[in-house]
């Protein structure tokens, strides 16, 4: 082919560094903050002077308005977004969520709260922009120049158990070269690079709060961090949403990362629950045939339906709680869902343990493990697409 006669246009290339209107996207998960939405908005105008930036909240549904100050605000301010999420709940997910919806190259995650320092985050880009070899940068309560600020004793111990814990999956993650440990892996404070992030998303489990070891636990090569150290500060406004679900959803992350590949973290859950029913059929079944005189069916009967309602709302508060059933119709529908899903199971189970029973001629421990163990797969698939799956 002939080249042009003329070459086109030559197009002049501005450095992109200098191009950029958009250097940081901050990320901040939101539940109930609404009185703390404009002081970060402001925090974060001061902090960043001369940054590109955009803020996005991401907040699920807060019942106190939360979403609505940060549109309020966004209405004179483009630079700030918000990402409302409908029926889901967890501070990691929403996380995620906000990590993928910015264009920016680097993206900081900071609590809603003001308990992090904001005035960190220019010296977190900085680093970023000056390090090409660097993936993220944690602030950090536990290297020199940090703290945990106003923390009772009880609070830093456990602080320190869980952060203790996470070497069991931490360990395998950090390179064999890295001088340093990780000091903070429980840090909710930290930037990191937006195609890192992307690159690592389909394998984070997005349980609980524990974002940043998920995403060091996830990455399929060891990431390059440093810490930055930063005082944790008090809360001023509304309360912390750190319960004991959220130390129980530590622990399943945990368990998520070292087995979640062999038995599913929710199935597990699943059968445990299933497990624990147990303890309320016996209970029911004995008082009601050997106290009460009922004739056995009839209080078999009777068991069975305390053991589903029992194992229905346990499912509902641990196993779904991030797609919770609320208010009395959701519940009922669910819970009828529920009954129904098991009623199917339990046939499977007579079923499939009677023909191995026949098959095998008397022998009974294996047909009776294998009639549960089938109907507790149906029992999760039928109830985790029917009962919970609506979202
Ligand atoms: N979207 C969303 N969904 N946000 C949430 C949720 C949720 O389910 N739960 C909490 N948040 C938001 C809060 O509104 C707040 O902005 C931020 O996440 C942190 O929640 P807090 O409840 O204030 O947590 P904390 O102060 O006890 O714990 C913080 O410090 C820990 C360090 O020990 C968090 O940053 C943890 O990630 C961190 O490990
Ligand atoms: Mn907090």
């Amino acid at each position: 082919m002939p080249a042009p006669a003329h070459p086109g246009p030559k197009h002049t290339t501005t450095p992109v560094a200098f191009a950029r209107a958009l250097d940081l996207g901050i990320i901040v998960p939101t539940f109930n903050e609404r009185a703390n939405v404009p002081l970060l908005v402001q925090r974060l105008d001061a902090a960043l002077a001369g940054h590109g930036w955009e803020v996005i909240f991401v907040d699920d549904d807060s019942p106190d308005g939360t979403a609505d100050a940060a549109r309020a605000l966004a209405l004179t301010d483009p630079r700030v977004r918000v990402l409302q999420r409908i029926g889901r709940r967890g501070l990691s997910s929403a996380t995620i969520e906000g990590m993928c919806a910015s264009a920016a190259p680097v993206v900081a995650v900071i609590d809603g709260d003001l308990q992090h320092d904001e005035t960190l985050l220019p010296a977190m880009l900085d680093r970023l922009l000056i390090d090409p070899a660097l993936d993220v940068v944690v602030g950090s309560r536990f290297v020199a120049g940090g703290g945990t600020g106003d923390w009772d004793r009880d609070r830093v111990a456990k602080s320190a158990f869980a952060t203790r814990l996470s070497a069991l999956v931490l360990k395998p993650a950090l390179a064999a070269d890295e001088g340093a440990d990780l000091t903070d892996p429980m840090s909710g404070f930290f930037a990191i690079r937006a195609d890192v992030v992307r690159r690592i998303v389909p394998d984070l489990s997005a349980i609980g709060f524990k974002i940043l070891l998920d995403l060091f636990t996830a990455s399929p090569r060891p990431l390059r961090f440093v810490e930055l150290p930063y005082t944790f500060r008090v809360r001023e406004r509304g309360e912390s949403k750190l319960d004991h679900v959220v130390a129980m959803e530590y622990l399943i992350a945990l368990y998520d990362r070292l087995a979640g590949r062999i038995v599913p973290v929710r199935f597990a859950m699943f059968c445990l629950i299933g497990l624990i029913g147990v303890v309320p059929h016996m209970g029911v079944l004995g008082l009601l045939h050997f106290a009460f005189d009922t004739p056995f069916r009839a209080a078999q009967i009777a068991a069975t339906g305390v053991a589903m309602t029992f194992n229905f709302f346990l499912n509902n508060a641990l196993t779904y709680r991030d797609r919770r059933l609320r208010g009395a119709r959701q519940l009922f529908d669910g819970w009828i869902g529920f009954c129904l899903a098991c009623s199917v199971g339990a046939i499977a189970n007579v079923g499939v343990a009677d023909f191995l029973h026949d098959a095998r001629q008397g022998a009974w421990v294996i047909p009776a493990l294998a009639g549960i163990a089938v109907s507790a797969v149906w029992n999760y698939a039928l109830s985790s697409r029917f009962v919970w799956g609506r979202y």
